[in-house]
């Protein structure tokens, strides 16, 4: 089994999970709207994993709606509340997942709004002071990530919806790489709506969830049988909302020792491949970011090939997003902060979790150079053949 450096694309299943979902697929199968026991049950099961899920924001069990991942959850909260308001400005940030990018892009296009796009500083953070200049009283939403999927950089989510709460203008966060990570608590956060996926806590792949705080509009996305208070129509994955409930439950009582292990690994790693003399840039900051998250670049080699030889070599670790895997275009997160094309093209992420060891740090480490090495010698072969 190769060894999994990859916690910030998906999480492998935790079998406490897999075991709160299993009854679902099998004697459990009903649908949760139908009135007999089989479906009663079902319902049951909805309702506690909403209560887990609501448990672990500080958030009460109304204002959890369940969706089909942090993509859906992201849609739902920036077009419903547009649609809702009636106002035709956004306010969202260069960094964002494509979740939310293309979402704003959407409506950019299709419901004539306008969007502004916030920079970012050298740590990958919003300045609040440039959110204040960005409102205006045609914003309907702001919308900024909680951590960014990339670099781990965190942003200042307090200090940001306070800004929005005291000029009256709704604030979403995607919190889809912070939830299970670091603490989320909505109510310390002042936040009115936010997104959050399953597969990313240790729990399944195709289910999410929506915070919407109490008395928050919003326009519903799906239409249909009128499913979780009619604000997201179709019938409820039971076993996938089951395993998101167990889940939350886990990242609320773990969450403590998740944050330490993951924050030892990754800054033991840190000074490890310091020594190498890789001439590395770091791309993560070093204060408020992801414990277990590690970006940084190689200037120099093409960090697609490097992902293969350290595959070759027995390591899953990303170039940039999961969802930009296959484009060839440099991240733009981390030429938001500053870095060039090149040094974009050469990033390299690692995203630690639960079952990593000192063990595998220590082997990564050893396999490194030569994977480097490899990596060079494709670069130079293929840009001789290109120069021919
Ligand atoms: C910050 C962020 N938002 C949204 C998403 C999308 O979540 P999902 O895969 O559940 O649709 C991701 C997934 O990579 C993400 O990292």
């Amino acid at each position: 089994m190769a060894v999994y450096f990859d916690h910030n694309a998906t999480t492998p299943v935790h079998p406490r999970v897999r075991e709160a979902m299993e009854p679902y697929f099998h004697e459990e199968f009903g649908n949760a709207s139908c009135l007999y026991r089989l479906g009663i049950n079902a319902s049951y099961a909805v309702e506690k994993a909403r209560l887990q899920t609501a448990r672990l924001l500080n958030a009460r069990e109304e204002e959890i709606i369940f969706t089909s991942g942090g993509t859906e959850a992201d849609n739902l909260a920036i077009k419903g509340v547009v649609m809702a308001s009636g106002k035709r400005h956004i306010v969202t940030s260069v960094i964002e997942h494509p979740a939310v990018l293309q979402t704003c892009a959407f409506l950019e296009h299709y419901w004539d709004c306008r969007v502004t796009y916030l920079p970012v500083d050298a740590y990958g953070r919003v300045d609040p002071a440039d959110l204040e200049k960005a409102i205006t009283s045609e914003t309907a939403l702001v919308t900024i990530m909680a951590a960014n999927n990339e670099t781990g950089s965190i942003q200042p989510v307090r200090e940001l919806a306070d800004i929005c709460r005291q000029r009256g203008i709704l604030f979403h966060t995607d919190a889809v790489q912070a939830v299970g990570k670091i603490p989320v608590d909505v109510q310390g956060l002042r936040v009115d709506l936010l997104s959050l996926s399953g597969h990313k806590m240790y729990g399944p792949k195709g289910v999410g969830a929506l915070y919407v705080r109490k008395g928050v509009e919003l326009v519903p996305q799906a239409h249909g049988g009128g499913h979780e208070g009619g604000r997201r129509s179709g019938t409820e994955n039971v076993p996938g909302i089951a395993g998101l409930g167990m889940a939350a439950e886990l990242s609320r009582n773990e969450l403590n020792s998740r944050i330490r292990h993951a924050a030892a690994l990754r800054d033991g790693l840190w000074e490890r491949l310091q020594r190498l003399n890789l001439n590395l840039v770091r791309n993560s900051p070093d204060g408020n970011c992801l414990p277990g998250t590690l970006n940084f670049s190689l200037p120099g080699i093409n960090s697609r090939e490097l992902v293969r030889q350290l595959d070759e070599a027995g390591f899953c670790v990303a170039t940039g997003s999961a969802c930009s895997t296959g484009k060839t275009t440099p991240s733009h997160v981390i030429k938001a902060i500053g870095r060039s094309d090149a040094a974009a093209a050469s990033s390299i992420r690692i995203s630690l979790g639960e079952g990593n060891t000192e063990a595998e740090i220590a082997a990564f480490v050893e396999v490194l150079p030569r994977a480097v090495e490899q990596a060079w010698a494709v670069s130079r072969a293929s840009s001789g053949r290109e120069g021919r």
